[in-house]
């Protein structure tokens, strides 16, 4: 996990908020090429859940949303962590996650093995409370959405009425979240403020077993079509006594970090929980009135939620490689093409003899339609290095020989197999190697 934080930092991925303050623990910010890196990733969520598909479409709510939302959902009520205080320390610690929490003033031992004595478990609720205009009275609080799914929920109306689908039919979103969680760690992977790509699929009650497993199955595959390792992920389904009160099932789809086995996305069958607890509170009528079979229904949930956070983590972990002899190590990003966030550097030879602008002529032409990076400072070889480690997916080298008959030399990363094409063939040869997967799989469960 150091060597990905440290290459964040000093490639521009992800820098530590705040930083020139002290920095904002556990917030942070995405630098030039991590935020490049990040939109791909929901790109390829979108694309791949909402877009390609016919059966869904997707949704922008308001991080902010009617309070009642939040007694309905059972956040207010249930969304709380068992936390305890250290009486030496003062540290401040979920109850249970002791057992991986280090002391904050004694880092070599775990959280409540400093001799000082831990409170009982108490219940803290997650959201941020704020409040909305000139009044800071209760009247006035509002939360900041935990989850972007009751911002589908309260919505499933409004696209019934304004679109043809019916269930079976998805709605998508991307959006930040925000839980004040007691003990955000390890970068990434858990912080206070971070975003969502949530799915709510609404099938007809009886035919959700077959969607749940469709789906888990359809997620575990979008992770590896993207070039993550099989072998670094799994499907873990919950036991019965880790099931949320609203779900007939929930399976994480796991990958294995540097610091173990973790979630990496969920995928659970809410049942008509929400819609059910939004009629309730709402007093509106959040059924589906099928006008074929003449019935009504309150349609059952499938939610496969990720994060796009923990998503762009596991890919850039999961990518990391460093290969060649002792004395000529590289560090590589093997990320997929379609995730790079630059697809191909343009490099000239010598910065002089018109290789420079001739490299700037192929940079011009190649920009409108790809990520594009310019660069001519030091040697070809460490040039590439430098590409190789932000997982540039080609090189494209300008030599004399190009002034001479319009061939450059095209370099491959993960070979690091250098060819000589025309540089009439680029734009075709970067399209085709950056395309994303594209997905021929079933797009529903068997009958
Ligand atoms: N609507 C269901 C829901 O929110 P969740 O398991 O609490 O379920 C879904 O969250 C995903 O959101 C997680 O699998 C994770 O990828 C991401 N996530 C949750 N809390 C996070 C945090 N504090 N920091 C980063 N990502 C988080």
């Amino acid at each position: 996990m150091e060597k990905i934080v440290n290459l964040c930092k000093r490639r521009g991925f992800v820098f530590q908020s705040s930083e020139i303050y002290g920095g904002l623990s556990s917030c942070y910010d995405y630098g030039p090429l991590g935020i490049e890196l990040k939109r791909n990733v929901k790109e390829a969520w979108w694309r791949d859940t909402i877009s390609s598909r016919g059966d869904v479409v997707g949704l922008d709510c308001s991080i902010l949303m009617h309070p009642r939302t939040w007694e309905a959902s059972g956040h207010i009520a249930n969304f709380s962590d068992p936390m305890v205080d250290c009486k030496l320390c003062k540290g401040r610690f979920r109850a249970d996650h002791l057992a991986e929490t280090r002391c904050p003033k004694q880092p070599s031992k775990l959280a409540g093995h400093c001799d000082g004595e831990l409170t009982e478990p108490r219940s803290f609720n997650l959201m941020f409370k704020t409040h909305m205009g000139p009044m800071e009275d209760s009247a006035a609080a509002v939360y900041l959405r935990p989850e972007t799914a009751q911002g589908i929920f309260v919505n499933f109306v409004n696209v019934v009425n304004s679109t043809r689908l019916r269930p079976p039919f998805g709605i998508g979103q991307i959006g930040k979240s925000f839980r004040n969680e007691i003990t955000p760690a390890n970068f990434l992977f858990r912080t206070r403020e971070f975003e969502q790509m949530e799915l709510e699929f609404f099938v007809p009650p009886g035919s959700d077993d077959g969607w749940y497993e469709y789906w888990k199955n359809r997620r575990l595959q979008w992770y590896t079509d993207y070039g993550i390792r099989p072998e670094r992920l799994r499907l873990r389904n919950h036991e019965s006594d880790e099931l949320a009160h609203y779900a007939k099932g929930c399976a994480d789809v796991e990958y294995d970090f540097p610091i173990g086995w973790q979630e990496l996305e969920g995928i659970a069958n809410r049942t008509d929980f929400d819609l059910k607890q939004h009629i309730a509170y709402s007093g509106k009528d959040l059924s589906y009135f099928n006008d074929q079979t003449k019935e009504r229904f309150v349609p059952y949930v499938i939610e496969p939620s990720a994060g796009a956070d923990r998503g762009t983590l596991a890919f850039l972990i999961d990518s990391y490689d460093e290969d060649g002899p002792e004395n000529d190590r590289r560090t590589v990003l093997r990320l997929h093409p379609s995730l790079a966030p630059v697809k191909v550097a343009i490099l000239p030879l010598m910065k002089r003899d018109g290789l420079d602008a001739k490299a700037m002529e192929i940079v011009e032409a190649l920009r409108p339609y790809f990520a594009v990076s310019y660069d001519q400072a030091g040697s070809i070889g460490r040039r590439y290095r430098r590409q190789d480690e932000v997982g540039t997916p080609l090189g494209v080298t300008v030599d004399y020989d190009t002034m001479k008959d319009g061939t450059v030399t095209l370099r491959d990363r993960d070979t690091m197999e250098q060819v000589r094409v025309p540089i009439d063939d680029l734009f075709d040869i970067v399209r085709k190697k950056v395309a994303p997967p594209v997905y021929r799989g079933p797009l529903a469960p068997a009958a």
